[in-house]
Parts: C-alpha cells; structure tokens; sequence
C-alpha cells in the first residue's frame, strides 16, 4: 500500500504569548488537534477568516515551528523522528509560496540571483540557460533575469516566487494566499499559472486562503478552520456545506465577477478570543442554530458520508 505524501495527527501549537511586569504570559491554541491526510495530486484548500490559524499550520507542516503536541509525516516518515540532516533533506520536498512576493524577494539581488538561491544553499550550480529556463516556465522571458523585483508588476513577482519554490523539484507546495495582494484579473493568471504547473509537474498544494470561492474553484478538497480547529471537510468542493460558518463563508465569499460581487457578511457576533474560548462550540456564539447543547461539550469532527466531515451539533 503506498503512503499518503503527508499525514498529519493531532496537531496541536500553543503559544506562550504575553508576559511582562505585570502580566503573566498566557497560552493560546493557535491549532488543535489537526489531523488531515493529503495524498499525491491532491489540492487542498484550507479556509478560513484571519487568525484561525492557517499559516501557523503551514509552518508546523513545514516543521519552522515545533507542535506542542502531534505530528506531521512525509511518506509515512515522522518528521519528528529526524535528526537536523534528514530533516532538512525532507523539507527540500516541501516548499512555501507567500502572500506577499515583495517581502519574500530580497530587493537588492536580481532575479537570477533570488532564482539562484535555493540551488546555492545547497551548494549546487546553476547556469544562466537554466534560469531562463525556470523563468520560461512561469510564463516569464528570460531577459527577466537581468532585472530588479522594483521594476517588476505584482503579478510578475509573484511568478518569481513560484518559479523560486519549484526551483529544486518540491513534491508539496504550500500556498500561503498567493494572490491575495494582487488584481482580479492578474489573479486568475496566477491560479491557471498554478493548475498547469500541476498538471505538468505533478505537484501536491496546500491552498491556503480566506476566499472561499477561490478554494472551491481551484481545489479539489476543502479544510475549513475556525478558531484553530477544522470544523468541516469536503472531499467535493461543490458539495453542500453542512457547517453553518461554512454556510456562512460561502455567502460572503466574493463572487469572481466583480459585477456580481456581494459584500452582505452573514456572520454577525463577535469571535471569541482565541484566550478564553468557550466550553462548547466556538462558533456558538455567532451562529444562528445555536441551543444549549452546542454551548456545553465542543463537537468533534465526525464523519457524515464518504469524504465529508463536519464538527456541528446541528449541521446543516
Ligand atoms: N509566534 C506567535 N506567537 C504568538 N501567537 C502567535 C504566533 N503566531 C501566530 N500566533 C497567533 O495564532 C493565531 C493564528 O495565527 P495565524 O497567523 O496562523 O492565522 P492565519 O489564519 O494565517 O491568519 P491570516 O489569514 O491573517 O494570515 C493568531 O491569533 C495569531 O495571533
Ligand atoms: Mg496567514
């Protein structure tokens, strides 16, 4: 039986944040008890609104931080199990495209130097045809090579950035909102960019986003996370969302016309701090299905059908 590519168990990060004369540091759960399995060829796309903890799962996975409980394992190998060499051969398999290509390229190389990089720390070298080549591949000319990231678009960066992360052949690439600073229209671009990529290199992403609409687009499974917790997973994208924050997203996730966009939010109610989460159900206190078995015990993430979970006392 193959393994799946990453598997990942009870992931848990709690952070120790605060703390000073006065204060005594507090610990919040930024993830809890993840687990999600992620086979070859997949796109899974992780949603959810801002600090729920989708980056701070990309990070764990990528091991840039340690869990606090839990484990992450790449071809059925846990990368807790290995000493500092292995480790860094496991995560040259595994590679992160950011939000923000202009703070991820160093503004005083050029691009065949920022291109160059990855190939450097690991002491290989790499000609100026093979560049060009990398460079083609994302749909840039080559001359790109000479340039600086000033004189480039966003659009243009970000392919850098792409073409940077795949230099040294990754199995998983992790997209932490790769076209969230970008335009619609460059946006579409990027995530066509993206799928032929895929397809050609036979890549495996993990799509982080806020944006709904995207993820059920472009991936072919769904992980939505509330307040660090995944509270509903999709193997269909198009398939009917059972949890209500689900619902929610989806009818406030923008539509990709602009002519059609909705800017109605459903969701009302504050989200709780991530310091003083309730008993029950996180989302309790925003949901519009709630009764008192939902503030008592936090539902767990249980199977409805083939490939569809939800965490909901009252799914939909
Ligand atoms: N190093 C850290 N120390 C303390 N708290 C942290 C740290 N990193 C993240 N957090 C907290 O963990 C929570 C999750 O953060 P994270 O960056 O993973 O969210 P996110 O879903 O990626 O949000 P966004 O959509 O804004 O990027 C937040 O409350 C954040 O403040
Ligand atoms: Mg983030």
């Amino acid at each position: 039986m193959t393994q799946p590519l990453l598997s990942i168990r009870g992931l848990t990060k709690r952070f120790a944040t605060g703390g000073g004369w006065f204060a005594r540091p507090r610990d919040m759960t930024a993830v809890r008890n993840v687990d999600l399995t992620v086979e070859r060829g997949d796109v899974v796309g992780i949603v959810g609104e801002s600090g729920c903890g989708k980056s701070t799962l990309a990070r764990l996975i990528m091991r840039l931080i340690e869990p606090t409980e839990g484990d992450v394992a790449l071809d059925g190998i846990s990368l807790g199990s290995l000493d500092q060499r292995a480790l860094q051969a496991a995560r040259r398999r595994m590679t992160m495209v950011f939000q923000d290509p202009y703070s991820s390229l160093d503004p005083r190389l050029t691009i065949a130097e920022s291109i160059a990089e990855p190939f450097r720390i690991q002491s290989r070298a790499v000609s100026h045809e093979e560049i060009g080549r990398i460079l083609e591949s994302v749909s840039l000319p080559a001359s790109t090579a000479k340039r600086h990231p000033h004189h480039l678009s966003g659009g243009q960066r970000q392919r850098v950035g792409i073409a940077r992360a795949l230099a040294l052949n990754p199995d998983l690439v992790i997209l932490d909102e790769p076209t969230a600073s970008l335009d619609v229209s460059i946006q579409a671009q990027i995530i066509e960019l993206l799928a032929s990529l895929r397809n050609r290199l036979g890549l495996t992403y993990l799509f982080i986003s806020h944006d709904l609409g995207l993820v059920r687009y472009f991936c072919n499974r769904i992980v939505v996370m509330y307040l660090g917790s995944v509270v509903e997973v999709l193997s269909d994208p198009k398939a009917k969302p059972r949890h209500p924050y689900t619902r929610a997203l989806m009818d406030s996730s923008f539509a990709p016309d602009p002519s059609l966009r909705r800017t109605i939010a459903p969701l009302s109610g504050e989200i709780p701090s991530p310091f003083n989460l309730p008993a029950g159900c996180a989302f309790a206190a925003r949901c519009n299905r709630v009764t008192e078995a939902c503030r008592s015990k936090r539902p767990n993430l249980e199977l409805l059908e083939d490939g569809h979970a939800v965490a909901c006392v009252h799914p939909l």
